[in-house]
């Protein structure tokens, strides 16, 4: 059985579903086939991000122990490669 390197948590709470999250939903269908065992990509409720008052933006997402805000699947992505750079060193 193979690790998985990076944990990907992606919030489906109302307001980041609403302002771009639904698409995020389906980020695991958007992992190339060579990394796709390594990740390990599941929904949550709240993150409870959309509730800081620092300006930040919805949809969040939860990279390993980043917060990615205004997330979409291209920035994953990058982030999610990233990520294996670093774990695979
Ligand atoms: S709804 Fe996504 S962080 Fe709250």
């Amino acid at each position: 059985m193979e690790t998985k390197n990076v944990k990907v948590k992606i919030c489906a709470g109302t307001h980041c579903y609403l302002m771009g999250g639904a698409e995020l939903q389906l980020f695991s269908e958007y992992l190339p086939n060579n990394i796709k065992e390594q990740v390990n990509v599941v929904g949550a409720a709240c993150l409870g991000y959309c509730y800081a008052e620092d300006g930040c933006k919805p949809p969040f997402v939860q990279v390993n122990n980043h917060k990615i805000q205004q997330a979409n699947i291209q920035s994953l992505l990058d982030l999610v490669k990233k990520e294996l750079e670093i774990n695979n060193e």
